[in-house]
């Protein structure tokens, strides 16, 4: 796959896709300025911008962006914080040309998926019926307070912006920030507050290599067993490889049983270690939550889940604990593609009185 020259910095990438507003500046053909605010989704090469009016109101094309950008590509693009704490303005300034992209054409599908999984409002919105603005990055300019976190999301801000991130940004996290997401682990509802998990934490490549190649021959295996194509099965390890080496750290949870209550009977030493993993998960959204807070990103990979043993023994963990899942951090490289939509609460709620 051909990559893109990195116009925007890793700092920069990171500080635009947590803004969720911002100017779009065009210009007509005598030079005559607009400036609108606008939601964006960026994914590495694209900055895309949705139109969102019906067709009926307002044609797309009759549109005072839409007319400057067609007598004139050049567009600038501006993200910002303001804060009345001065150390803490920023700003990220996009130029490049725009273009429509029309609803047939692949790329809007992309688009489309990537700004409905930014905002969840596009889900029930028809845009993808429009055209699509893309910005294709030529040059950035930046200024200020790039690495400081935003003012904090309110929490269901928080639960609604986070979503599961597979492709990172070649750039440290630093430990600190990995320490503070530990801490809201840390404080998660556990039964009896035994707090039933422990984790590990990798940044160096070798154990990294090490972890993909314990979990990728197990993985294999399950693949070939299930009849999948050799080339599908080679594409999807690799796929998962990658995005072990590339996560710039990983947190691995795993339960740890022993602190728990002992019954005589086999259903209710179930239920205890039931709640056991209800925990680790609860454990686990802290992690995603607080990374989320502190301008940081996560995903989620079940993979230890099926090899336990062998994850163990590549970090040389005490036996008695059983790794679950492993959690990647890091900066996220453009907005997620494959953000999955929700189901209405209406489906969900199932019994209501009253
Ligand atoms: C228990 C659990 C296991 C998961 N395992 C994986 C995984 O192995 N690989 C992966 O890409 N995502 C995994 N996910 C992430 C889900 O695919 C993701 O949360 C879901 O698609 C919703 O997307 P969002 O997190 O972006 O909102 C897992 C999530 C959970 C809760």
């Amino acid at each position: 796959m051909k990559t893109e020259p990195a116009v925007l910095s890793p700092e920069e990438t990171a500080f635009l896709i947590r803004q969720r507003v911002a100017r779009l500046a065009t210009a007509d053909g005598e030079g005559k300025p607009h400036a609108i605010p606008v939601c964006f989704a960026y994914t590495p090469g694209a900055v895309y911008i949705a139109l969102d009016e019906k067709p009926k109101d307002v044609p797309p094309t009759k549109l005072k962006r839409i007319r400057n950008i067609l007598e004139n590509p050049s567009v600038a693009l501006i993200a910002d914080r303001y804060a009345e704490d001065w150390s803490l303005l920023a700003y990220v300034m996009v130029r490049g040309r725009a273009e429509l992209v029309e609803p047939d054409a692949d790329e809007h599908a992309i688009a489309v998926r990537l700004l409905r999984g930014k905002y969840h409002q596009y889900e029930r919105m028809r845009i993808e019926e429009n055209p699509v603005i893309a910005i294709r990055p030529e040059r950035a300019a930046s200024w200020g307070a790039l690495d400081e976190p935003d003012a904090q999301p309110s929490i269901l801000d928080a639960v609604r912006g986070r979503r599961s991130v597979r492709r990172y940004l070649d750039r440290d996290v630093p430990a600190d920030l990995v320490d503070r997401v530990l801490e809201a682990a840390r404080w998660a509802p556990s039964p009896h507050g035994r707090q039933p998990w422990r984790f590990a934490v990798v940044t160096e490549d070798a154990t990294k290599e090490r972890l993909a190649d314990a979990m990728g021959e197990e993985w294999r295996a399950n693949l070939q067993m299930d009849g999948q194509d050799a080339e599908v099965v080679e594409r999807r390890l690799e796929g998962s490889r990658r995005r072990l080496l590339d996560a710039p750290v990983l947190i691995l949870l795993c339960l740890y049983l022993e602190d728990l209550d002992a019954y005589p009977d086999e259903t209710r030493q179930e239920s205890e270690t039931t709640m056991a993993v209800q925990s680790l998960g609860a454990a686990a959204q802290n992690v995603l939550l607080a990374a989320y807070e502190l301008g940081l990103d996560a995903g989620w990979m079940c993979a230890p889940l099926f090899v336990p043993r062998k994850v163990s023994e590549v970090l040389g963990l005490d036996p008695k604990l059983v790794p679950h899942a492993l959690l990647t951090l890091g900066y996220a490289e453009g907005d997620p593609p494959q953000r999955r939509s929700r189901k209405p609460l209406d489906e969900l709620v199932v019994f209501r009185d009253g």
